[in-house]
C-alpha cells in the first residue's frame, strides 16, 4: 500500500516553546499508526534538532525542513543547505511551497535543483505543486499542474522519482478556509497521477504518495483522504492546534 501521510506545514509560526508544546500534546496523544502511515513536521529550521529529538523514540514520526536553498554551498547569507539537513539527520524537505514560489520567486527550474540536491542527500522531497484561482476559473488547472511537474520532477529516472512525495495544493485553498471538493480533489489527483503513469509507468505512479493541501481540518480531513488518489494532507492552520491535528493524523487511510 503506498504510504498514507498527515503532514503538518507550521510556517512561520509558535515560538520554540510553543513548538515544544505542541509536539508534546501530539505526541502525548499516542496514536498509533500503521506501518504505511506517517506523521511529519514541517518545522522552522531553528527547530528541526528540538522536533528530531522530541520524534526520536516515535515510530512513523518524521520532521521535514520547510525549505532548502538550491545551490549546493556557498555566499547565501541566511539561507539552509540541504547538505546542513543531512548532516542533522532530516529525511524530508517540503519544496516549492506556492508561498515560496510567489514570495520568493522560486522557478521550476530552481526547484529542479532543489530535487535534485535532496535526492542526492537522502532526503525525500514533499513537493507541492497547485494553481491560483485564476486558472481554475479558466479552467486550466490541469495543464498548469502537469507543467509544475514535467518542468520540476520528469528530468529524474523511475527508481528515483518513486522516492518523492507530491502535495497539491491549489493556492486558492490555502488559509482560505475553501477547501476543494472531494470530487475536484480526487479528479486532478488521479490527474497527477496519470501523468506520471505516460511519462513512466502505472507502478510508479501508484507508489507516489499525493498529498492533498488546502484548508484541510479536523472535520473534513476523513472524508478528503478517503478519496482513492488522496493519500493525506499537507496542513497548515490545523497543525497548529494539538486537538485538530490528531484527529487528522487519525483520519490517515
Ligand atoms: P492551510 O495551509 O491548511 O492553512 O490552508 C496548507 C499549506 O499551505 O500547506
Amino acid at each position: 500500500m503506498r504510504k498514507q501521510i498527515a503532514a503538518a506545514n507550521w510556517k512561520m509560526n509558535l515560538t520554540y516553546q510553543q513548538g515544544e508544546k505542541l509536539l508534546d500534546e501530539i505526541l502525548g496523544a499516542e496514536i498509533e499508526l500503521a506501518n504505511h502511515q506517517l506523521a511529519i513536521f514541517a518545522v522552522p529550521s531553528p527547530y528541526l534538532l528540538m522536533t528530531r529529538s522530541e520524534v526520536e523514540e516515535e515510530s512513523n514520526y518524521e520532521v521535514a525542513a520547510q525549505n532548502c536553498h538550491h545551490k549546493k554551498s556557498g555566499a547565501f547569507t541566511g539561507e539552509v543547505s540541504v547538505e546542513m539537513l543531512h548532516s542533522m539527520n532530516i529525511k524530508y524537505c517540503v519544496i516549492g511551497h506556492s508561498e515560496r514560489r510567489e514570495y520568493n520567486g522560486e522557478t521550476n527550474t530552481m526547484l529542479a535543483d532543489k530535487v535534485n540536491l535532496c535526492l542526492e542527500n537522502f532526503i525525500t522531497p514533499i513537493f507541492c505543486c497547485g494553481e491560483p484561482l485564476s486558472i481554475r476559473e479558466a479552467g486550466t488547472q490541469n495543464e498548469f499542474v502537469a507543467t509544475q511537474l514535467k518542468e520540476s520532477l520528469f528530468h529524474l529516472p523511475a527508481a528515483t522519482i518513486k522516492n518523492i512525495v507530491i502535495a497539491y495544493e491549489p493556492i486558492w485553498a490555502i488559509g482560505t478556509g475553501k477547501t476543494a471538493s472531494t470530487e475536484q480533489a480526487q479528479e486532478i489527483h488521479q490527474y497527477l497521477r496519470s501523468v506520471i503513469a505516460d511519462q513512466y509507468s502505472e507502478a510508479v505512479a501508484n507508489e507516489i504518495p499525493i498529498l492533498y493541501g488546502g484548508s484541510v481540518k479536523a472535520n473534513n480531513a476523513k472524508e478528503i483522504f478517503a478519496c482513492p488518489d488522496v493519500d493525506g494532507g499537507l496542513v497548515g492552520g490545523a497543525s497548529l492546534v494539538a486537538a485538530d491535528f490528531i484527529e487528522i493524523i487519525k483520519a490517515l487511510k
